[in-house]
């Protein structure tokens, strides 16, 4: 998509909520070097992640990078990915082509929950959605994260329905 250093261009980053995170922690791109920052550490808030090796982790990335539909973003603190986040575009040949955002993989580390960076990561990732034409974003969350996406201004829309292979 671009030259630069993450899997995306930042631009596509409200930079008004690039410049509201608490001093020290900064949002962007998902990048290579982000494996030696503790992002599996970060991701298995959520779940668990399995024993990935670096070289598998950057043929994913590599993957996703030119696939270009998928905008990971972490934010850093301290030379540590705290807290992940990612959006997937779908393309679709309902409501003229539109295309939708499933967001997924919200996880802040424990000890930095509470401080408003999952509301942040869903601000920056709202505003990926908006930027790259998506008219609306849909998430699946448990019942005990309701009232967290609700916050970020999400409402509660149809029964989510899983099958597992
Ligand atoms: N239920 C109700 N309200 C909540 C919850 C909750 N579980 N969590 C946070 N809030 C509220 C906060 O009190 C705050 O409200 P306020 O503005 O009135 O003070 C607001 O939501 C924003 O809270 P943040 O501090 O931004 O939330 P945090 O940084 O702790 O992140 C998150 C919330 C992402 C759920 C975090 O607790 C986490 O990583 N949990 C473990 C992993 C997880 O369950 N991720 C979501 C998976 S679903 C998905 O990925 C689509």
């Amino acid at each position: 998509m671009s030259a630069s250093k993450g899997h995306f261009s930042p631009s596509v980053i409200s930079a008004d909520v690039v410049s509201s995170l608490p001093a020290g922690y900064t949002i962007r791109p998902l990048e290579r070097e982000d494996y030696h920052k503790g992002f599996f550490e970060c991701i298995q808030v959520l779940t668990s992640t399995g024993d990935v090796s670096e070289s598998r982790f950057l043929e994913r990335y590599d993957y996703m990078k030119n696939l270009g539909v998928h905008y990971f973003l972490v934010i850093e603190h301290e030379g540590k990915v705290v807290g992940t986040g990612t959006l997937m575009v779908e393309r679709k040949f309902i409501h003229d082509l539109g295309s939708v955002a499933h967001i997924e993989e919200i996880a802040i580390r424990k000890e930095e929950q509470g401080k408003g960076l999952g509301l942040k990561m869903i601000q920056a990732l709202s505003s990926v959605a908006k930027n790259v034409g998506c008219y609306k974003s849909i998430l699946g969350c448990s019942p005990e994260n309701e009232g967290f996406y609700q916050k970020c201004g999400f409402k509660r829309g149809g029964l989510d329905m899983n099958q597992y292979y």
